[in-house]
């Protein structure tokens, strides 16, 4: 059993990728995990300001924001599922702030010990998806966390439901 942290990017509550989010949920609690979704578009998170203040004093942000929730749930789980449609190539502008701002705790945790596991769902119009996988290469690669899978399109609900309850 684990628990699973949805980070949801799109601003749509009854999207594509809302769509994908509960097929991905429902698979994920039929296998006994526990699932904790943050609506990222709902919270007040203002983008890094590359201060670097958090490099010298352990890790603390100097922006006493919605990202305090949101880290307080990284600390609580153990798979980080990073859920967004596809903007301009990419994750929403929520979502990758949100992830600026991780930096913090990967300072704090010293980068190699900031471990999870993780997986994506994205949904796009179009279907070039290189620019989105090289984002989440980031967590996959460089980072090495273990990853359960990506599924890249609206209308994949049955692979999201899979990835979900496959994780154990
Ligand atoms: C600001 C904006 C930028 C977008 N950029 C892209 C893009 O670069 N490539 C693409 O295929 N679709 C793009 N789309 C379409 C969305 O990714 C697509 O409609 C997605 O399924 C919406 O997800 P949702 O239903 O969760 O809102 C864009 C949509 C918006 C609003």
């Amino acid at each position: 059993m684990k628990k699973i942290l949805i980070l949801n990017g799109s601003p749509r509550k009854k999207g594509t990728t809302a769509s994908l989010i509960k097929a991905f949920t429902e698979g994920a609690e039929s296998a006994g995990n526990e699932v904790k979704e943050l609506y990222l578009p709902g919270m007040s998170i203002g983008g890094c300001l590359a201060c670097e203040a958090c490099s010298g004093n352990g890790g603390s942000c100097v922006q006493k924001d919605d990202m305090e929730r949101v880290n307080e749930a990284v600390e609580w789980s153990d798979v980080i599922v990073f859920a967004s449609p596809m903007y301009w190539g990419t994750v929403t502008g929520q979502l990758k702030i949100v992830v600026d701002r991780l930096y913090a705790m990967c300072n704090r945790l010293k980068w190699s010990g900031f471990k999870k596991e993780t997986a994506f769902l994205m949904t796009a119009r179009g279907n070039y998806y290189g620019q989105a996988l090289n984002f989440y290469g980031i967590f996959t690669n460089a980072l090495n966390w273990k990853d359960w899978g990506t599924v890249l399109g609206a209308g994949k609900e049955e692979e999201a439901r899979q990835i979900g309850a496959s994780i154990n």
